[in-house]
């Protein structure tokens, strides 16, 4: 009796797994777009691995120059011959980038303003999440740094070139995981006072990335470039190698059975990029290729601007290029 019992739990945690399993495959967005991008540059930030990579050889395939921004030149060139390798595209270049260090952004924009004539598409997709709260060498935290703070800067350092090339788009990749902020817009680099504070930390820099978004909209309107922000979805990538190893074997363990692929993950960031179903749709949040659930805190447009306000200040904006947004 207690083996039959056994038996009928496990196949009914298997039955589960399974329709779960059909539901997200049912659920996932993919797009279908045939945008060609022959002709068009693109910038994909943290392309040497996850959602990152796949984006970045989407944009190959489509036959975009496709400019990898990685902090890691091996692991950089490693993606490019995969990338030139699956798609045929030659085209494709890396580029150093440390998001967590604003001499390494301005130095990356530099190159870019010098030797690139246009940039179609501004995708900010590294990030870094699971990490101990810690303070980086410009004296910011280093986790806001890393996903907000240093796309921030890179973003308007390269907005010149983004409105000469109009119609643009900015992509910036964020999260669900901002509908768990606590953001304390006065202590931007503190730690969060929260119980899961390693967690309410990251869930802070994306609430920063929708935020943004808003405000870029609105200080874009007109200029032929659009903004969009987007959720992946929970994905299977390196991005829980920083978390602690119990804990990383968990989410090994949840990934494997509830998470989208990589590929899957990167439809929504594709989608944003190349779609024309987004175009006059500047702002939004996207999740599985369609409008997403923005959080309420990203809706508050005051917040939007105190936001802007002082990460110029943080990021040591000039006042020349203040003036660029
Ligand atoms: N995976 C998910 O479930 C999920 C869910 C929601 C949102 N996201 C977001 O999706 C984006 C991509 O993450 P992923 O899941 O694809 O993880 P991933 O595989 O770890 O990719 C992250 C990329 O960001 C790069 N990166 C990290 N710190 C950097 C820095 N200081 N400067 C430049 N590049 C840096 C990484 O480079 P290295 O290889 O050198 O570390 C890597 O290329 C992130 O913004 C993340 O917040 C992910």
């Amino acid at each position: 009796m207690g083996c039959f019992i056994a038996i009928a739990v496990i196949a009914s945690i298997i039955a589960l797994v399974f329709v779960f399993k059909i539901f997200l495959k049912l659920t996932t967005g993919w797009d279908r777009s045939p945008t060609c991008l022959v002709g068009k540059t693109a910038i994909v930030t943290g392309a040497n691995s996850g959602i990152g990579f796949y984006t970045a050889q989407d944009f190959a395939k489509r036959g975009a120059k496709v400019i990898l921004a990685c902090r890691n030149q091996k692991r950089a060139e490693e993606a490019r011959s995969k990338i030139v390798e699956a798609t045929g595209n030659p085209n494709v270049i890396v580029k150093i980038l440390d998001q967590g260090s604003l001499a390494s952004v301005r130095a990356f924009a530099k190159e870019i303003n010098e030797t690139e004539e246009k940039i179609d598409i501004l995708v900010n997709n590294a990030g870094l999440g699971g990490i101990e709260h810690q303070i980086s060498a410009d004296g910011l935290s280093l986790i806001m740094q890393t996903n907000y703070f240093g796309p921030f800067l890179l973003t308007h350092l390269l907005i010149d070139l983004l409105k000469k090339s109009a119609p643009s788009r900015i992509v910036n990749v964020a999260s669900d995981a901002a509908h768990f902020a606590n953001l304390n817009i006065n202590d931007l680099n503190g730690i969060p006072d929260a119980y899961f504070s390693k967690s309410v930390d990251y869930s802070n820099t994306k609430l920063c990335n929708i935020l943004f978004t808003n405000e870029l909209a609105r200080r874009l309107k007109g200029s032929g470039v659009e903004t969009y922000s987007i959720h992946p979805g929970a994905v299977e990538t390196n991005f829980f190698d920083n978390f602690p190893p119990n804990a990383k074997r968990v989410f090994k363990v949840v990934a494997a059975v509830f998470y989208k692929t990589t590929e899957e993950g990167a439809q929504t960031s594709i989608y944003a990029s190349v779609s024309k179903d987004v175009v006059g749709k500047s702002g939004t949040y996207f999740a599985d290729c369609k409008r997403g659930w923005m959080p309420r805190a990203a809706k508050d447009q005051e917040l939007s601007r105190k936001l802007w306000e002082k990460s110029v200040e943080f990021v040591k904006l000039t006042e020349e290029e203040r003036q660029l947004l």
